[in-house]
């Protein structure tokens, strides 16, 4: 794992959107794999800015998102398609039968799960896999306790979830209790992972994450076996990581970031 240090949220925001920029760059057709949470809009902003500025087209990439609760359609309000269409899809040139999120109102979530499966692996793999963390240490909807060999499926949301998430909906109105997520499994062979949190909530999760004991206790803790991970803090969520020869820090202005392995 090599792990960056930026000081602030935003910062470390914009060192994930070029991260992000540098995958669509370096392949043209890159699949991406994508996430939503209160920390990710800002992500997008820059990504979308970048390829303004450097005119990146991002015509050709092909996305999957982590996870959608079951039970929202696409045009509830809550609903992570409608979230990926504000923050990044109606804003992109780009097929909308090549930017998928799993289906929440499917009739028959184990066999959307399954389809949706099928279709990443049809795509020909993740490049690169945007995550955030749950403060729980869950990744995607794989709450603690997921197999690590878990594919996309049905996960039943976690107390905790469901009260985090809770400040995404309306008063009074109640937060789904399954989802359909992609499974660890799944998430793990992505060719490229880069993970993002944000703020000192997240702190406990992330050294659990990189310090603590590989265990379904803590989702997250399996990235410590991938190849291939980038994990982007701001200064409040590594506040409780010892220092440590692959933790970079970076000053108010992020570098360029290396572009990653992913084909
Ligand atoms: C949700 C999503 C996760 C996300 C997490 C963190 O539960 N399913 O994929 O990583 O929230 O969200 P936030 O960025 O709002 O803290």
């Amino acid at each position: 794992m090599k792990i960056h240090v930026l000081e602030t949220p935003a910062s470390a925001s914009i060192f994930v959107a070029r991260i992000l920029a540098a995958q669509v760059q370096k392949k043209n057709g890159s699949v991406l794999g994508l996430a939503t949470g209160g920390t990710m809009p800002p992500v997008y902003e820059e990504l979308l800015s970048i390829a303004r500025k450097q005119r990146i087209s991002l015509t050709d990439i092909s996305t999957f998102n982590l996870d959608e609760y079951i039970g929202l359609s696409p045009e509830h309000p809550q609903s992570y398609s409608r979230f990926m269409r504000h923050h990044l899809f109606d804003r992109i040139d780009c097929d909308r039968s090549r930017l998928a999120v799993p289906r929440g109102d499917s009739r028959d979530p184990d066999a959307e799960a399954q389809r949706y499966e099928a279709a990443i692996k049809q795509s020909g793999g993740i490049d690169l896999q945007l995550l955030g963390l749950g403060a729980n240490g869950h990744i995607g909807f794989n709450e603690p306790g997921a197999s690590f060999s878990s594919r996309t499926r049905v996960e039943t949301l976690s107390e905790d979830t469901r009260l985090a998430n809770a400040r995404f909906f309306a008063h009074g109105e109640i937060v789904p209790s399954e989802a359909i997520t992609m499974g660890i499994g799944t998430i793990l062979e992505a060719r490229s992972i880069v993970l993002l949190a944000a703020g000192e909530s997240k702190a406990p999760a992330v050294r659990a994450m990189i310090e603590g004991p590989i265990t379904p206790d803590c989702p997250a803790s399996v990235l410590q076996k991938h190849p291939n991970v980038a994990v982007v803090l701001d200064a409040a969520a590594a506040a409780l990581l010892s220092p440590s020869e692959s933790i970079t820090h970076h000053g108010v202005t992020p570098a360029q970031p290396e572009p990653t392995n992913a084909s």
